[in-house]
């Protein structure tokens, strides 16, 4: 099953990737997970991650995109999400779906394929985020899912995003955050860093779910984030926490260059 572009596909010794950002370690480590990352998404999230993509699909889908972009993609679950909603409404929205981890997205290009209506189907092709293959001002809509924290260069995955919008465009960004309230906060670090890392490695045989907490906790979120978002696009973000604000959804137009 071949996707566009073509990046060698490495497993790395996973000692090496947690706590890196280097590009070759996080491939590693997404490659290594690939098999069990859907099954254990939704196991670890008790399925609400599905919850937290269609609500991003519902607030971007509007004002019928003829084109969106959807980074750092994954296994599809956005992308489809996104098509879906574009089928909802009526619109003829193009979705490309990118990821630089071939096995990633050669799940996400069979899922694509599995859904029904030919030519409406999401485009998967491999892409860095940092260096996207389009030219600027593309797209109408680019969108990320737990993605953007994993790239090497936050800021220059950021400006890309926005560079591939049209001037008035979007690029929504949906990320962890930390809950605001205390007490849930505890009970959610306790789940994060305690419970879902050994699940994580139990079913998956990798460290990667020991990452995960780690990388949420020294990612920026609300105004910190919203601030380098806003550099990226030149405009005012705006924030929709999520489910006690352990997601949120940013929002931003793209301002004239
Ligand atoms: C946690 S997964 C998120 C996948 C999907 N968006 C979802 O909602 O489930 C992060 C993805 O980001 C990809 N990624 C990380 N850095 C990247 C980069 N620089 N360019 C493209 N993809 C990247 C990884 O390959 C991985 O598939």
């Amino acid at each position: 099953m071949a996707v566009e572009g073509g990046n060698p596909e490495q497993g790395v010794g996973e000692e090496r990737f947690v706590g890196s950002k280097r590009p070759s370690d996080i491939r590693g480590m997404f490659h290594d997970i690939s098999p069990t990352y859907d099954f254990l998404n939704h196991l670890l999230s008790l399925n609400i991650d599905r919850r937290w993509r269609r609500f991003v699909a519902r607030n971007v889908m509007t004002g019928n995109p003829a084109r969106v972009l959807d980074v750092c993609a994954g296994t599809g679950d956005l992308a489809i999400e996104l098509t879906n909603e574009a089928r909802r409404c009526g619109f003829a929205t193009k979705v490309t779906a990118s990821d630089f981890t071939p096995s990633m997205m050669r799940r996400g290009k069979n899922k694509f394929e599995q859904m029904e209506g030919g030519d409406e189907i999401p485009r998967a092709m491999v892409a860095d985020t940092m260096r996207l293959p389009f030219s600027t001002g593309t797209f109408d809509l680019a969108t990320v899912a737990f993605g953007i924290r994993n790239v090497t260069d936050v800021g220059a995955g950021l400006a890309e995003m926005a560079r591939v919008c049209r001037v008035g465009g979007r690029v929504a960004v949906l990320e962890f955050s930390q809950p605001r309230n205390r007490l849930i906060a505890w009970c959610y670090n306790r789940y994060f860093f305690g419970v879902l890392p050994w699940v994580g490695r139990l079913i998956s045989g990798s460290r990667a779910y020991t990452y995960l907490p780690k990388s949420v906790a020294k990612f920026p979120d609300g105004e910190e984030f919203s601030r380098l978002l806003s550099q990226a696009t030149g405009g005012e973000v705006t924030r929709h926490p999520l489910t006690f604000g352990v997601a949120t959804l940013y929002l931003s137009i793209v301002a004239e260059r």
